[in-house]
């Protein structure tokens, strides 16, 4: 008999979480999120403001009960089919349920709705909750970027290749973009 441990799927559903793009509403929610969620490279009220209106940009907020608890940012380029993954934040009492791997999940359909085969991300060295996060969903480390942050720390570069999108699937995928 296997002595491996049977990992929980990928993303399971969480109860009561809506996702969705974000409005301008959300503003005041999402800037203390990003205070919560990251000592240094915040994005600022400004960035996130410019960042909802931006084509080549989607803001997936997570709702549970009409709060905002989590939100992921993606960055397209025209001519390009490579995602970037550049943010991801869940609020502290609402971490460890689910909600980050529901929003990479979202992340996923976005970015192949989008055109996207490939989404790559950077995430701090010493960010063990993350990594592992990443890695359950099917990143891989693709490198490393020394002193990628503003205080220093390092960064491991990852990547995610995606699989073509079954075609039921087009009409949800178009609510979040
Ligand atoms: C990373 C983050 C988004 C995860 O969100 P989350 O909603 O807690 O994630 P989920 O509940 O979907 O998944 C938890 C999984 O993350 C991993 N994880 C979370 N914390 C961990 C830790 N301290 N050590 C190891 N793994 C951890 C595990 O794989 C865990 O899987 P499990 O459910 O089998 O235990 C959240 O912790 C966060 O916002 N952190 C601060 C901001 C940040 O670091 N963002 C990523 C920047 S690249």
């Amino acid at each position: 008999m296997s002595s491996v441990r049977r990992r929980s799927p990928a993303s399971r559903p969480v109860p009561g979480l809506t996702l969705r793009a974000a409005a301008p509403a959300d503003l005041d929610a999402l800037v203390r999120l990003e205070e919560s969620a990251f000592a240094t490279d915040r994005l600022s009220r400004r960035s996130l403001r410019t960042l909802m209106a931006r084509p080549s940009a989607a803001l997936i907020v997570a709702e549970v009960d009409g709060r905002i608890v989590g939100a992921l940012l993606l960055l397209f380029r025209r001519g390009s089919r490579i995602a970037r993954l550049y943010s991801l934040s869940v609020a502290a009492e609402a971490r460890g349920t689910g909600i980050g791997s529901a929003l990479l999940s979202a992340a996923d359909q976005v970015s192949a709705a989008r055109g996207a085969v490939v989404i790559k991300l950077e995430v701090r060295t010493d960010n063990a909750g993350a990594i592992s996060l990443y890695l359950r969903h099917g990143y891989r480390h693709a490198g490393d970027w020394p002193a990628y942050y503003d205080d220093g720390a390092d960064a491991h570069r990852f990547a995610k290749t995606l699989s073509p999108p079954p075609p039921g699937r087009a009409a949800a995928r178009r609510r979040l973009r």
